[in-house]
């Protein structure tokens, strides 16, 4: 069997093919978004999918077909994913045809492109081909161009007929696999193409697309025979790379990287354990960077749910390789780095996808830590020896998001183990409890407690525009566990209606009240007030204490001091809109809030970032209005009258016959006038003080500002001041003092800098052209060996660009230093022409790094590593050169 392959990247193949193909006359096409047009697809899955319509003879093409490296995403397989084959997002390569060229065709140029030695060069001998059960043309066309008709083997519907979905064109297939070598295969007598076990890869598909399959099962054909091939990049990577597994071509290996560097931990090939878990991240962070950068947003449905998924499975292998806080973007850095160029999208978002990534990040690592708090706590309480009850780790799960393994892991490093029986049981009633409901008529999900409740009962009136408490207000209802009851008992966790009630309901950004039911030997503690249907408004809270029935009259109180700093949140958002519309212009329009006790949050639309200056001047206009003392007047008015009054209403929102007008000041012109059903100061002066905290992007055209008030601002500026202290004391210097220090220590750091570069490079100049000149002759190209002591890690890139202006395209280098500090760094590196003729600079570092007590790794054309042991740097470099064949 033949050995040599020659190598490609990840990039030249893509590049290869697609040109290959457009010289064949088909027409290169973009790939399509991972959001099909197709209404019957979730996620783009293959190349074809931007398609259809031609297959279905809908559209023509002028060209005799069409070709494309496609993104897509398939989570079928979630579960296996970590193993040497399965990829979520993967890329495509593909050439199509509707009619404009032939099967034989299809099949010739396949065959050409992959042995050709120009293209892909693999030998015939390593190629085996299937075809559909009684397909015999294909057998013919593929022993025409050149294949060994032993290696070419028939399979069934299952393996060799492809379609994108359950509907929709479709057909026989063929496909390419390369033979890996008896060494991995499992040794039985029948081991041929399909069989479950590694010696044979499929990498290419060619569809026959014949078929359009309609709802009813039939399959008339279509209007003409058509060509669809998908070859898996990622895989016919690893072959051109000779890696045996998709996660070690070049570009998924740099993501491995990635985590490698995060977690401290060295990959080492296996389908289990960290390296698992660094194929894992390395695969669903790709796939998250994508799916976002098309414009896909996590969600808890569709294919917002996917991305939520994998991404939450990523952070959660993350946390098994031990890596601290958030870490995602570094991957979705590293996927711009790599692919960026390909597809601009990634660089063009690249805002708005750290953005996201890191939020949902921080949300799901919140609830993580609450979690494991509360696993920490249950460990505490049991014995050594006992198990955790499998209720505990049923909660975890259910509440928390907590996937078993994870708790698992914690108990092992805490010597403990889970009572699984319980919590399989737990899971199972959980599922049973699932069917139940889903079992329920179709109208079983709609009618809920509320919808029952909000036919029986009056709308709450709301008191709380000027009253924190509600004396004899009458409990109409009580929600427990989704059924509305009659009575609930103490420890209960309830959803409570009122006739009346001083507590606001969460709506239009401002965040629902918190506080006290209390009646005589009864007590429910309010977390929280939401909205439901009729205008019902829920007082979510525990019945702390007694027994509460429907019926029952109590003092309903809200938290006062909490109140108080969300009405002051809640008219600064309203002067802030005032102002960002005379600083920035009437195109802006609020977009989304939150007000809340600690801070306040304003989304707009516009569509560049703030300037300092803007910034600076929005906030004084603020401050202006507060420090006026306005009061602030709430008039209640019909619809037409409050727009005729210039009153601001939101964008799409519906309002009433009849609404709530809040201005500043009584005259005809105030600074803000709006329509809110919410709470606020009774006077601008009580927001004291207006200070924004940032301001950043949402999406491609809205910004965001974060901004704090009164108490809140003060101890924002607190902190800044006490930061500045501690500044003016490391620096040792007076507060006002500190630019001017800083100025003065940069300039001495600049020129300490500037002498010590040239102390090094003065002596190390002569050794680097000592090195050139004496670089070995390796047949194809040159090599530069050499000890340089004293250059720094960061300066052997300098170095090897100076070995490359010197010696050109053919050269490489292998280099080692040992710094002031006894640390030993190594740098290997090689042209495009080194690594074809067989050079590589990863399993260089490789070979050297254990001989110096270090690691690392990296690509064929660069590759570095730390050490610590100098004493074996001598023999690193006699390593090196063998391991290059020098
Ligand atoms: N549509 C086929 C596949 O996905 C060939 O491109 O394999």
């Amino acid at each position: 069997m033949s050995t040599s392959i020659k190598y490609m990247t990840t990039a030249q193949i893509r590049k290869d093919f697609l040109d290959f193909f457009e010289e064949k006359g088909c027409k290169r096409y973009p790939s399509s978004s991972l959001i099909p047009e197709d209404p019957s697809l979730l996620l783009a899955n293959a190349g074809m999918n931007q398609f259809k319509e031609y297959y279905q003879g809908l559209k023509t093409m002028r060209e005799i077909g069409a070709c494309s490296c496609q993104k897509c995403l398939r989570t079928n397989d979630i579960d296996n994913i970590g193993d040497s084959r399965h990829l979520s997002f993967f890329e495509m390569l593909g050439n199509f045809a509707f009619g404009g060229y032939t099967k034989e065709d299809a099949i010739h140029w396949a065959l050409e492109f992959c042995t050709a030695p120009e293209h892909l060069g693999l030998p015939l001998d390593r190629l085996y081909f299937t075809v559909f059960t009684d397909d015999d043309e294909s057998i013919a066309l593929w022993t025409k161009y050149g294949a060994d008709p032993t290696h070419i083997t028939r399979l069934g519907e299952e393996d060799n007929f492809w379609a994108a979905g359950p509907t929709g064109p479709c057909g026989p297939c063929s496909e390419i696999y390369f033979d890996q070598g008896e060494e991995f295969g499992c040794g039985e007598p029948d081991c041929a193409p399909g069989c479950d076990c590694d010696r044979y890869l499929e990498f290419w598909n060619l569809v026959f697309t014949q078929y359009d399959r309609q709802e009813d099962g039939s399959m008339p054909e279509l209007p003409h025979r058509n060509v669809d091939t998908g070859m898996g990049l990622e895989r016919i990577s690893a072959i051109m790379q000779g890696q045996h597994s998709n996660y070690e071509g070049d570009v998924l290996r740099s993501l491995l990287g990635v985590g490698e560097k995060l977690s401290g931990k060295t990959y080492g090939g296996k389908a289990t354990g960290a390296d698992r878990s660094l194929r894992i991240i390395a695969d669903h962070s790709r796939a998250v960077t994508f799916m976002i950068g098309d414009g896909i947003l996590p969600s808890n449905e569709g294919r917002g749910y996917i991305l939520r998924r994998l991404l939450r499975r990523a952070v959660y292998h993350g946390r098994l390789l031990g890596i601290e806080g958030a870490f995602l973007t570094q991957y979705a850095q590293e996927v711009r780095a790599i692919m960026g160029d390909v597809y601009p999208a990634l660089v063009q978002n690249a805002a708005l996808i750290d953005g996201i990534v890191s939020a949902e990040e921080e949300r799901f690592n919140a609830t993580l830590d609450k979690g494991e708090a509360l696993l920490e706590a249950e460990l505490d309480k049991i014995a050594e020896g006992e198990q955790l009850p499998g209720e505990v780790a049923f909660t975890l799960h259910d509440t928390y998001g907590f996937p078993v393994d994870l708790t698992r892991e914690i108990c092992e490093n805490r010597g403990a183990s889970i009572e699984m029986a319980a919590f399989e049981a737990a899971m199972e009633d959980q599922r049973e409890r699932a069917r139940a409901a889903a079992n329920r008529d179709a109208w079983g999900a709609f009618h809920n407690a509320w919808t029952t409740l909000s036919g029986e009962l009056p709308a709450t009136e709301f008191c709380g525009y000027d009253e924190d408490v509600a004396e004899g207000a009458r409990v109409l209802a009580i929600v427990r566990d989704g059924e509305s009851v009659g009575v609930a008992e103490q420890g209960d966790e309830v959803q409570v209606v009122l006739d009346r009630t001083p507590f606001y309901a969460e709506m239009g950004g401002q965040v629902g009240d918190t506080g006290t039911l209390a009646a005589e030997g009864v007590l429910v503690d309010v977390n929280d007030t939401t909205h439901q249907e009729g205008d019902l408004y829920a007082h979510v809270g525990t019945l702390v204490e007694g027994t509460l029935r429907v019926g029952d009259v109590v003092r309903a109180a809200i938290e006062r001091g909490r109140r108080e700093l969300i009405r002051r949140n809640h008219t600064a958002t309203h002067l802030l809109d005032a102002a960002l519309k005379i600083v920035l212009g009437e195109h802006v329009s609020q977009a989304g809030s939150l007000v809340a006790p600690e801070r306040l949050r304003f989304d707009f639309t516009h569509f560049e970032a703030l300037s300092s200056e803007e910034l600076a001047r929005i906030e004084g206009l603020v401050n202006a209005e507060i420090f006026a003392a306005e009061p602030i007047v709430t008039q209640v008015m019909g619809i037409d009258e409050a727009r005729a009054s210039g009153a601001v209403a939101l964008f799409g929102e519906k309002y009433g016959d009849v609404v709530r007008v809040v201005s500043t000041g009584a005259s005809d012109k105030p600074f803000s006038r709006e329509l809110c059903g919410g709470t606020h100061a009774r006077n601008t002066a009580e927001v004291g003080l207006f200070k924004i905290v940032s301001e950043g992007s949402v999406g491609a055209n809205a910004r965001r500002i974060e901004a704090v008030t009164s108490v809140g601002a003060i101890s924002f500026l607190d902190e800044r001041l006490a930061e500045l202290d501690a500044v003016a004391n490391a620096l040792k210097c007076r507060p006002v003092d500190v630019m001017a220090r800083l100025v003065q220590l940069q300039h001495e750091v600049r020129e300490a800098q500037k002498k010590i570069a040239e102390a090094l490079t003065g002596g190390s100049s002569n050794k680097v052209a000592e090195a050139i000149a004496g670089a070995l002759d390796m047949g194809a190209y040159k090599l530069v060996c050499a000890r340089l002591d004293g250059v720094g890690g960061k300066d052997l890139r300098g170095v090897w660009d100076t070995v490359r202006d010197k010696l050109g395209l053919s050269c490489a280098c292998v280099l080692a230093s040992v710094g002031e500090d006894g640390k030993v760094a190594l740098l290997a590196a090689g042209t495009d022409t080194a690594v074809k003729a067989g050079f590589n600079a990863g399993d260089v570092v490789r070979a050297m790094a254990p001989l110096v007590g270090g690691r690392g790794g990296g690509r064929p054309n660069m590759a570095q590593a730390g050490g610590r042991d100098a004493s074996g740097v001598d023999e690193a470099l006699e390593a090196a050169k063998t391991a290059v064949g020098a």
